[in-house]
């Protein structure tokens, strides 16, 4: 397997590759600029075994305000058919917040069989998120959907735990999708981001989290999701780009934490299939028993 500048293994870290014994090898690296279609596809399978479900996505705004077309929330809403029935979008800047109130306005009408809200909040998604499912609590069969797509420590760790511990025991915890810093955490890790880091990493471990390597921390960060928080599945998936070289390295990771088997197996496929045509009803019924079949390994995270 070729690996890239910094020591690591392309394609699929190690760990995991032998974790997920059951999935074949990433054949499709995931690149920046086509995260939104990753998450755009898995959003399409989640919508179709569910039927239903509401999308969190607590920093929703563009990357780029110039690139809308690799803009998460956008893709996911533009996904057919309409099966998502209820999105929170959260974000702090107030151009962006224009620009989620405008995608808002900017989607066709519903048909009769469709049901849709979107709900937009300007503000700190760590503040905001406890008051809005205070709110509105999500029931425990609603299959839920969570993107936390920070920049690098803006969301904090009890701001997961909360939304891991949202639901009403026994039912399926809120699905997450998690974006874990790589490339730059070290530089970003300055001395007045200390405070930032701490409410990010919920203790001082952070300071021995960063002394790890690359492919440890995220195990370990992964391993989080399994160990304290409960979920049944924890993977995580490397997200390439170059550097200032012309290197390949693992920019960040984004970090799939589920109660359901065939969570992980579709977010495996999304993730090779992200830039292929969309599958079809046949192939999407076909797709769904696959993955009812293809169990998951659960002995632990990454
Ligand atoms: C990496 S971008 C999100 C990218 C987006 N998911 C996409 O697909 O293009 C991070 C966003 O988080 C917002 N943000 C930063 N801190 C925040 C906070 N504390 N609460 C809510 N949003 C925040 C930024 O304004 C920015 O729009």
């Amino acid at each position: 397997m070729p690996k890239a500048d910094d020591g690591e293994l392309l394609l699929l870290d190690v760990p995991q590759t032998e974790r997920v014994k059951t999935f074949k090898r990433i054949e499709n690296p995931i690149w920046t600029n086509n995260k939104a279609k990753l998450i755009e596809r898995y959003l399409y399978y989640f919508a179709w075994v569910t039927h239903h479900g509401t999308y969190i996505d607590g920093f929703a705004g563009p990357q780029r305000i110039e690139n809308q077309d690799m803009w998460s929330a956008r893709l996911v809403l533009a996904n057919r058919p309409r099966l998502l029935r209820h999105f929170f979008l959260f974000d702090i800047d107030a151009i962006k917040v224009a620009l989620l109130n405008q995608l808002k306005l900017d989607q066709p009408p519903l048909t009769k069989k469709e049901k849709r809200s979107i709900e937009v909040y300007q503000g700190d998604f760590n503040s905001n998120i406890r008051e809005v499912l205070k709110a509105h609590p999500i029931k425990g069969k609603e299959a839920t959907f969570c993107l936390l797509d920070q920049r690098t420590f803006e969301c904090d760790w009890s701001t997961v735990e909360f939304i891991a511990q949202h639901k009403p025991a026994g039912h399926n915890k809120i699905e997450i999708f998690y974006f874990l810093a790589n490339s730059w955490i070290h530089r970003a890790a300055s001395k007045k981001n200390k405070p930032a880091m701490r409410r990010w990493f919920g203790n001082d471990g952070w300071e021995a989290f960063l002394a790890l390597k690359s492919v440890a921390r995220t195990v370990a960060f992964t391993e989080r999701f399994t160990k304290e928080l409960g979920y049944k599945f924890a993977y995580s998936f490397p997200i390439y780009g170059h550097d200032s070289n012309g290197g390949v390295r693992t920019m960040y990771s984004m970090i799939h934490a589920s109660d359901h088997p065939k969570a992980p197996v579709l977010m495996h496929r999304a993730y090779q299939r992200a830039e292929t045509v969309k599958e079809d009803k046949d192939q999407l019924e076909l797709i769904s028993r696959q993955a009812e079949k293809m169990k998951p390994c659960s002995d632990g995270a990454s």
